[in-house]
């Protein structure tokens, strides 16, 4: 039986997590008399499941609650995308700092010690909120990146689909690897973009059905310079403009645009080349048919140690085995990497196999 009780009204829903009845209807009441609307769970497992459910926009949490502490609770909505920005008030039995600091450290925003002012609490929450309404324009700015994203796949129609598929395998080989939050976001939003260079190019050069003269190669090769530049002005391109300039390169230094090698090549770029080939491997381009899965395994090999980085080649056909297999990622991936997806997946499951 979950342990939840709602409230009506038109206002930010807050979940209360915590433990004691005579606290949570304090707060209920008063929260209600503000107009918010209120859900409530007195353990740490129930208020996950209430999360889940109802989305809260703010989330007042208990450190000290049964079968799973405020902590635990912090740091697994913290891991989780859909959570990751919801902001967090603990309401702590005391103010000792090394409590205080612990809640900071799993993720809270805020911290109160309890008894509180209620005008106090009522303020923190309002600031929390303004919190929240810098986070949304920056989540406004991921769907520019995904407009980006749309922008090259709808010039080159070759490309239907292949961004945001290779978003997402690329994103589970720096999974597997052991990339985690901003270099794991890199690798998305890198994959994602890796041809936003192409917006640049001749549109009649890039619907040309025959072989490429060395004239058209010359000038597709600017594609990834011309994506780095594209990308400059928006804040996070820090991370991923160098994966998208040096996705062309080689493992043995004769890729472009630069012709770096080896472990000079930064490692999302790496990651980013063999998901890009794999995807034109198995998928098929207008000058080259589709191969069988064992094909694309057996060119992906061959390319190893001279295309690609020998390291990564056996991970990605492993981790290419596990999404076949409709097998989750090893952790919660960024949203860049599930734009290919009809919906957000819970964190660690993955619903569906990519579509063909
Ligand atoms: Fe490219």
């Amino acid at each position: 039986m979950v342990d939840v009780a709602t409230s009506p009204g038109d206002g930010a829903l807050v979940c209360v997590m915590e433990p004691d009845r005579a606290i949570q209807g304090l707060l209920t009441r008063l929260l209600r008399a503000e107009g918010y609307r209120v859900v409530t769970a007195s353990d740490g497992e129930v208020g996950l499941r209430v999360v889940a459910e109802h989305r809260p926009d703010l989330i007042l949490l208990e450190l000290g609650m049964p079968r799973m502490d405020g902590y635990e609770v912090c740091r697994r909505l913290r891991a989780d995308p859909r959570t990751v920005a919801l902001p967090v008030i603990i309401l702590a039995a005391d103010s000792a700092v090394e409590e205080m600091v612990a809640g900071l450290d799993a993720g809270a925003d805020d911290f109160l010690a309890k008894p509180f002012q209620q005008v106090e609490l009522l303020a923190r929450m309002r600031s929390a909120f303004r919190m929240r309404q810098v986070v949304r324009r920056m989540e406004e700015a991921h769907s520019i990146v995904a407009a980006l994203a749309n922008a090259v796949e709808a010039k080159d129609d070759k490309l239907d689909g292949h961004c945001r598929r290779m978003a997402h395998r690329a994103a589970r080989l720096g999974a597997r690897g052991g990339l985690r939050g901003p270099e794991l976001e890199a690798v998305a939003y890198g994959a994602l973009l890796h041809d936003v260079g192409k917006i640049g190019m001749p549109q009649q050069l890039l619907d040309k059905k025959g072989p490429l003269t060395e004239d058209d190669r010359t000038i597709l090769a600017r594609h990834p310079e011309i994506g780095e530049r594209i990308c400059a002005p928006l804040r996070s391109a820090r991370a991923f403009g160098p994966i998208i300039r040096h996705h062309h390169e080689r493992w043995d230094g004769a890729g472009y645009p630069d012709g770096v090698r080896g472990e000079a090549i930064p490692l999302g770029a790496r990651i980013v080349a063999i998901a890009d080939a794999y995807d034109a491997i198995f998928m098929g381009r207008p000058y080259r048919p589709a191969r069988t899965l064992d094909e694309t395994y057996e060119e992906l090999r061959a390319g190893s140690g001279t295309q690609f980085d020998p390291a990564l080649v056996p991970i990605f056909l492993a981790e290419v085995e596990r999404v076949e297999a409709g097998l989750p990622s090893s952790v919660p991936l960024p949203p860049a990497a599930l734009l290919d997806r009809d919906h957000v997946e819970p964190a660690g499951q993955e619903p569906t196999p990519v579509a063909r």
